[in-house]
């Protein structure tokens, strides 16, 4: 189909952890006209430590873009036809830069990085009345002290990289994630992040949506570093070079929170979960703010404008998922390809010795247990165990996950959930979306559209500047629907093993 000249698209950038892509949507629709992705690489220095190169991140999104463009023109349109950009990323990742000349003072920090687990201790040893309560700072930021948020990966790089501290006396030093760092490049240096990026770091309070100086304090941080705090939907300033030159950027969400706009989860009640490097599912709970009793985490699923109330998400967060697939096929090599691990795990249903458990606590455990000092382990072998049972245990062990995460959702919200929209990579997995359907008992509903996460971002870019109609906007997409072929009692025997498993992980690093 060729591109009718007048069509208006919107650019989301989505940059993950493994990947980046530039994708562009016709305004108001889920259709995708352009796109190009492009894998990103990850270091790991020592044991527990992931890092990324931030000019390779920066390089790879730019890359993205004009090979985009070169296709977008191939089909007759051009970058003029393009009316706003949103940014989505991966949350947490932490980088630092110098504000005079532009250039990264360390690798960024990624979000799965364990390093910082001495750092935890040592904070939790601050924590008054000698409680050592990791949830003590939960009600003003809604999240507990764990290696996983940016504020404790500053915290790290101010201990330990002199060249980070300096700069942060000199008041040189800028902090950001992903999304802060894309746009400052972009724009020629405006240093902003959105409410829902913030609500990652430790330092924002989750009411006020304003930095927070008790946090501040908490972690002896100067505000001098941080990004000024915006709404998700509005214009943030315009590209200052190349082919997007001049064009606004009007939003900007992480990436969990983007999936569940991009899901269309825009009121209470409705959840998503993105099946990718690790699962996260969120749960809108509308403009009240949840706090759990049951680990899961109180955060901002978005902001629709400057003068817009915050909407609120439980978030239940699991650090391994698609990345025990990768660990199969590149550490034991039992898996040739994601792609093989439907076939393989079918297999393992026709024969005996199936009664496997994996709990792929590679870096701790997150939601609901947030235990840092979990570590991987395989139970219930038998000599009939196959490699093909292994395989199957791991599928299942991210449909345990979840349900681990739905059971806390419903303790702390009262309402079991009927239906859970996916989306991510591991979704192209139909073994997977019925073991999940039936391991957790709730029927599992898949767009037919991949990029829920990158639409997220086209939508809150579009709306600001007058080319979504979001309350309105009504996109079909294509559903595919699993449901549940278990009985609770069945659940219950397996979910009860796998349980037994999970206490077997923890205390490992102690
Ligand atoms: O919290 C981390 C999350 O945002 C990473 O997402 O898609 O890059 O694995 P992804």
């Amino acid at each position: 189909e060729r591109h009718s000249a007048k069509t208006s698209l919107i650019g989301a950038i989505d940059e993950g952890t493994s990947s980046a892509r530039f994708i562009l949507f016709k305004a108001g629709t889920a259709e995708v006209v352009a796109s190009h992705q492009q894998e990103l690489s990850q270091k790991f220095p020592q044991e527990g430590w992931v890092e990324q190169d931030p000019l390779e991140i920066l390089n790879v999104v730019t890359l993205c873009i004009k090979r985009t463009i070169e296709k977008l023109e191939s089909l007759g349109g051009s970058a003029s036809d393009i009316v706003a950009i949103g940014v989505t990323n991966q949350r947490e990742s932490t980088i630092v830069w110098d504000k005079t000349t532009g250039l990264p003072l360390h690798n960024s920090i990624v979000w799965l990085d364990m390093r910082t687990a001495s750092t935890v201790e040592q904070l939790l040893e601050t924590v008054p009345n000698n409680t050592k309560n990791k949830n003590y700072l939960k009600p003003l930021c809604g999240l507990p002290l764990s290696p996983y948020f940016s504020a404790i990966k500053l915290k790290w790089l101010q201990e330990n990289v002199p060249k980070v501290k300096k700069a942060m006396v000199e008041e040189k030093c800028l902090f950001g994630t992903v999304d802060s760092w894309l746009i400052w490049n972009l724009t020629g240096g405006i240093h902003i992040t959105d409410v829902t990026n913030a609500s990652r770091t430790m330092l924002m309070n989750i009411e006020t949506l304003k930095w927070d100086p008790v946090l501040l304090r908490f972690f002896d941080l100067p505000a001098s570093v941080l990004p000024s705090i915006k709404s998700s939907s509005e214009v943030y300033g315009t590209v200052k070079s190349g082919p997007l030159k001049g064009i606004p950027i009007s939003g900007c969400l992480g990436d969990q929170q983007s999936a569940l706009v991009g899901q269309q989860c825009l009121r209470r009640g409705e959840a998503k979960a993105t099946y990718g490097t690790g699962c996260f599912l969120l749960y809108n709970t509308g403009t009240a703010k949840v706090t759990s009793a049951h680990g899961l985490l109180t955060t901002v699923a978005y902001q629709m404008g400057p003068n817009e109330p915050a909407v609120y998400a439980l978030e239940g967060s699991v650090a391994v998922a698609g990345a025990a697939l990768t660990w199969l096929r590149d550490n034991m090599s039992i898996l040739p390809k994601f792609s093989d691990a439907e076939g393989i795990a079918e297999e393992a249903e026709l024969v005996d010795g199936g009664d496997v458990y994996f709990v792929p606590a590679f870096s701790g455990l997150y939601a609901p247990y947030w235990q840092q000092d979990a570590r991987g382990v395989i139970c219930g072998i038998t000599e009939d165990t196959q490699s093909s049972h292994i395989v199957r245990a791991t599928l299942e062990a991210v449909c345990f996950q979840v349900r681990d995460i739905l059971e806390a959702m419903n303790k702390d919200y009262g309402s079991t959930l009927a239906q859970l929209r996916v989306d991510g990579g591991m979704t192209a997995n139909s073994l997977l979306m019925q073991l999940q359907a039936d391991l957790a008992g709730v029927s599992i509903v898949k767009p037919d559209m991949a990029e829920s996460t990158a639409l997220g971002a086209a939508m809150v870019a579009g709306a600001a500047v007058g080319y979504w109609n979001i309350a309105e906007s009504n996109i079909e997409i294509p559903l595919k629907v699993w449901n549940s072929r278990t009985i609770e009692d069945e659940r219950d025997v397996r979910y009860s093993r796998w349980k037994m498993a999970v206490e077997r992980s923890m205390g490992w690093d102690s």
